[in-house]
C-alpha cells in the first residue's frame, strides 16, 4: 500500500519513525523506493547538489517540475513530495495555489513542501490545504532565507525556541500534514514533536523528532561537503572516482576492451 500523508500521522501515533530522503532523478528514486523509504522528497537542495548553484535560490519551478517528473517514474510506494522553489509561492496566495497545483497536476506528487512559519506563510498553507493540496511545512534553518539568516542554527535563545513552537502549532492548525525541523536545538525539536499531533521530520534537530530526512548525496558520501549533522552511510564519491580512474587507466594501457573471440 502506497504511503499517504494520513499514514504518516498514523505512524506517529504508532511510534513508528518516518524515513525521508531526497531524489532528483529516476534511478536514485527507484532505488530508494525499492529500499522502502517512506517519503521521497524532490528538495530544492537539488539546485546545489544536482545543478551546481551556490544556494537554492536560482532553481525555478520549471526545473523542479522536470526533476519531479523523472523521480515520479521511479517511485511506486513512497509518498512523493516536491519543494516549491524560492519565489514560486511567496508573492501571493494565487501564485502559491497555481505553483503547487502545477506540481500536483503535472508530476502526480502527493504533496508539496514550503519553507517558513511567519504569518503570511501560515495563510498560504491554509489556502493550499483548503484547495485540497497536502502540505509539508519546513521551519528552523530555511535555506531560501540564506541571504537574511545564513546557514546558522535557529531557535537558540528561549524566545526564538518559543517562536518556533508557535510557528509549528500554527502550521499544524493551518492543516500541514508534517513539518521539517532543520538545524534547531534538540530540546526545541523534542518539545515541538511532543506538542504536535502531526509528525516532525528532523535534519540537524536531534533524535526526538518523529522522523529524519537526509540529502541523499550526503547519505551516500557523494557530496564534496556535508553539514556536520549529516551521516554518510557509504563513501560513493571515492568508489565512483576510483572506478573512473580504473577505466581511464585500462583504456590508456589497452586493457579494455579485450579482443572479441574469433568466429
Ligand atoms: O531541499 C531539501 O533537500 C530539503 C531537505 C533538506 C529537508 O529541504
Amino acid at each position: 500500500m502506497a504511503v499517504t500523508p494520513q499514514k504518516l500521522i498514523q505512524y506517529k501515533q504508532q511510534g513508528r519513525r518516518i524515513t525521508v530522503l531526497t531524489a532528483a532523478d529516476y534511478l536514485f528514486a527507484q532505488i530508494m523506493d525499492q529500499a522502502g523509504v517512506d517519503v521521497v522528497l524532490v528538495g530544492d537542495s537539488l539546485a546545489m547538489v544536482t545543478l551546481g548553484y551556490d544556494t537554492t535560490l536560482p532553481v525555478t519551478l520549471e526545473e523542479m517540475l522536470h526533476h519531479a517528473k523523472a523521480v515520479r517514474r521511479g517511485v511506486k510506494q513512497a509518498l512523493l513530495v516536491v519543494d516549491l522553489p524560492f519565489l514560486s509561492y511567496q508573492v501571493s496566495l494565487s501564485q502559491a495555489i497555481e505553483s503547487a497545483g502545477r506540481i500536483l497536476k503535472e508530476t502526480g506528487a502527493g504533496g508539496v513542501k514550503l519553507e517558513g512559519g511567519y504569518p503570511a506563510i501560515i495563510d498560504t498553507v491554509a489556502a493550499l490545504v483548503q484547495t485540497g493540496m497536502p502540505v509539508l511545512g519546513h521551519i528552523g534553518l530555511t535555506p531560501q532565507a540564506v541571504r537574511r539568516l545564513g546557514y546558522r542554527q535557529q531557535g537558540t535563545t528561549p524566545e526564538a525556541g518559543e517562536q518556533l513552537l508557535a510557528e509549528a502549532i500554527a502550521l499544524e492548525q493551518a492543516g500541514a500534514f508534517a513539518i521539517v525541523l532543520e538545524h534547531i536545538p534538540d530540546h526545541v525539536a523534542a518539545t515541538i514533536s511532543q506538542k504536535l499531533s502531526i509528525p516532525t521530520i528532523g535534519i540537524g534537530a536531534g533524535p526526538d523528532c518523529d522522523g529524519q530526512v537526509l540529502v541523499t548525496a550526503d547519505l551516500l558520501g557523494l557530496s564534496d561537503w556535508r553539514p556536520p549533522f549529516a551521516k554518510a552511510y557509504a563513501n560513493l564519491r571515492e568508489t565512483v572516482q576510483g572506478a573512473v580512474e580504473d577505466f581511464c587507466r585500462d583504456i590508456r594501457e589497452g586493457q579494455f576492451p579485450p579482443s572479441s573471440p574469433k568466429g
